[in-house]
């Protein structure tokens, strides 16, 4: 079973916990970089700490929770190795597999409610890379 590194800031904190508890449920590892408390926090420190453990190979993919989505996403995507992908429904994550070869999943809290970021995270984890032909293209992201 994969592991997974998840995160969010205060905007994100009810969406992270029941997504964690939603992969613990069908038996991932989850690792929980925080923030823990609903006090006001900066995206960027939890954000930095799921993409490097993704990026550094601790953890397989990452799940990143804000607000909107955007802050978590902007801040995982510095992170050398990272592509995170910003979705709002099933079509974006598989699409973000499938093509982007995505290992970090980003979700915004004040956006997207606890059903479909479920049905989200599912088509996310449960999507193969497609490799071929976008693989030249995820090599080339690196040089960016
Ligand atoms: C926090 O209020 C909010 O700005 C943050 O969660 C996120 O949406 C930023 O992109």
């Amino acid at each position: 079973m994969e592991k997974i590194a998840i995160g969010s800031d205060h905007g994100g904190l009810n969406l992270k916990k029941s997504i964690k508890s939603y992969l613990e449920s069908k038996g991932y590892e989850v690792q929980d970089f925080g923030t823990h408390t609903s006090e006001s926090c900066d995206y960027p420190v939890y954000a930095k700490a799921v993409a490097k453990s993704v990026a550094k190979g601790d953890n397989d993919k990452g799940i990143l929770v804000c607000g909107s989505g955007i802050g978590v996403s902007i801040a995982a995507n510095k992170v050398k190795g990272i592509r995170a992908a910003l979705c709002h429904e099933s079509c974006s994550a598989k699409l973000s597999r499938m093509h982007n070869n995505a290992n970090v999943l980003c979700l915004g809290e004040r956006i997207t409610g606890e059903v479909l970021a479920y049905d989200i995270v599912d088509a996310w984890l449960n999507t193969k890379f497609e490799s071929g032909r976008h693989q030249k293209r995820i090599d080339m992201l690196d040089e960016v």
